[in-house]
């Protein structure tokens, strides 16, 4: 079909081997162009041709002719719409304005079909009709509307589809999980029903921004980590057993006999040849802490860390341990003011238990704190490293436990303060000497 811009650079990436962002573009303009089920668009019906040359612009200048942010959004929430206005209106006028929204995907990412046909049915009709299911956020995103359209969307998702805008800015952002439970054998905890509660109980602080900067919740159900939470949330719930790992050493014989296949056939697209227990499992374990003699396998469990590598490699034989919970780490985020980091424990095991009393107040000792303490744009993990570990401790009312040290000597923080020690600091000086020389 003939579009309004020419996009010869555009054209290019339609021909690599993947599946290409150009040409859904394309079917979506060519959708918009016909119209077949007469729908009265609300928006542009060209927007996506225009998106197309503001794009193809981009790559002859090599910058971007977006502006970046703009305050948009929707009477009486702080977030949920990020703001984009074009910088060539006159050339493109179909994406002058073409604001994303994040709508708050379900837990687990989990839909009817039905339901789905309802956002596309409503967002081919006030929105450009495109989507990013889902965002790195989580969210399912809708890509591109006017400013005008906000509100209508906005009425329709929620008094039609029952369904609310995510979070953005300075707020807690969409929780997001993994499936957990409901497929996944390692799930230590019910991720959906956790991320399900905490996003209701905290819908204040999702849509009204009272925070220094962005905080996330992400649930993991166990250490494989499929959402990334130990990278990427400020709060990463990790779900993880106490217990030892079960072992079937019947179907441990039959890996290793070559009737089972390792990590449930992934890597079956090569041969790698026959499967070697002690290579590819004993061998791997970051603590060393496991044995095979040709007869039986032994893990030391107090030293298993719960990497997940022999469990993921033989899911058959090994499982994890039945007295089950979640672990919690804080301080995780990509650079802002300071570099990346990784979240730093700070509960190695709680039960997770409705209706989640004490992972709640956990949150709220640190939002206090955070929100008393932080400076603009400061995260969570940031404060942290600014006040000190031991702050964090202080504000919490945790523990110093061994776990939340991560090697002896670079990392120290536990410094006694006088009140703290029965008799304090002062001794007498006369009474030391009788006992000691200079
Ligand atoms: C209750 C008694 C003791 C306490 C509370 C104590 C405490 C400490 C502390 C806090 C450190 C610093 C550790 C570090 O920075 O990594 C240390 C280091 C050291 N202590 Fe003690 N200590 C005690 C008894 C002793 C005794 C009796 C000896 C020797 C006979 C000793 C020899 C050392 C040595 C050699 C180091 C340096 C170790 C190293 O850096 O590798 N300590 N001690
Ligand atoms: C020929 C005998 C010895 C040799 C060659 C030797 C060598 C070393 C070396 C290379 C280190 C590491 C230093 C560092 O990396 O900072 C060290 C540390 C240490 N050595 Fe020795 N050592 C000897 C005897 C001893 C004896 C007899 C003692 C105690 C009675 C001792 C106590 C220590 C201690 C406590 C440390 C830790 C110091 C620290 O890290 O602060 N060493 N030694
Ligand atoms: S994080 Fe663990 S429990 Fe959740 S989906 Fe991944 S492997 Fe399963
Ligand atoms: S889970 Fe990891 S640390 Fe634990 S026994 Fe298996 S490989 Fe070792």
């Amino acid at each position: 079909m003939e579009f309004k811009h020419k996009t010869p650079l555009l054209d290019q990436l339609e021909t690599g081997p993947w599946p290409s962002f150009v040409t859904d573009i394309k079917q979506e303009a060519e959708s918009r162009k016909k119209n077949e089920k007469n729908i009265e668009y609300q928006i542009p019906v060209d927007c996506c041709e225009d998106l197309l040359g503001v794009l193809e612009l981009s790559y002859v200048h090599k910058r971007t002719h977006w502006k970046h942010g703009g305050i948009v959004g929707v009477f009486g929430y702080g977030g949920g719409v990020i703001g984009r206005y074009c910088d060539q209106p006159e050339m493109f006028p179909g994406v002058a304005h073409f604001h994303t929204l994040r709508v708050n995907q379900p837990a687990g990412h989990f839909y009817t079909t039905e339901y789905l046909e309802k956002l596309c049915d409503l967002w081919e009709r006030r929105g450009s009709g495109l989507t990013n299911m889902h965002g790195s956020t989580g969210d399912i995103i809708f890509l591109g509307t006017t400013t005008e359209q906000l509100e209508e969307i906005f009425y329709e998702m929620t008094h039609n589809l029952d369904q609310d805008l995510g979070g953005s800015g300075s707020n807690l952002r969409t929780p997001s999980d993994c499936m957990g439970e409901s497929m996944c054998e390692f799930a230590c905890y019910d991720t959906q029903a956790l991320c399900y509660d905490l996003t209701m109980e905290y819908q204040d602080e999702l849509h009204r921004p009272a925070f220094p900067y962005k905080f996330k919740f992400k649930f993991d159900g166990c250490p494989n980590c499929c959402v990334a939470s130990i990278a990427r949330a400020d709060l990463s719930f990790i779900g993880i057993w106490r217990d030892d790992i079960r072992i079937d050493q019947e179907a441990v014989k039959a890996y290793v006999g070559g009737e089972l296949v390792p990590n449930a056939g992934a890597h079956a697209g090569r041969d790698w040849g026959k499967f070697d227990i002690q290579k590819e499992v004993i061998d791997l374990c970051p603590t060393k802490c496991m044995r095979w003699d040709g007869e039986k396998l032994e893990i030391n469990n107090p030293e298993c860390t719960r990497c997940m590598h022999c469990i993921n490699v033989m899911p058959r034989a090994l499982r994890i341990g039945n007295d089950r919970g979640v672990c919690l780490l804080a301080g995780a985020k990509a650079p802002i003011l300071h570099g990346a980091q990784m979240s730093t424990l700070i509960v190695p095991f709680m039960k997770v238990e409705e209706p989640y009393d004490e992972i709640k107040e956990l949150i709220e000792k640190l939002w206090d704190w955070w929100m008393e303490e932080g400076l603009n744009r400061e995260r969570l993990g940031e404060l942290m490293k600014r006040q000190g570990f031991q702050k964090l401790l202080e504000v919490t009312g945790l523990k110093p436990i061994p776990q939340m040290i991560q090697e002896p000597r670079s990392n120290p923080y536990i410094f006694w303060k006088e009140e703290e020690v029965p008799g304090g600091f002062k001794r007498d000086i006369k009474e030391f000497r009788k006992y000691h020389q200079r």
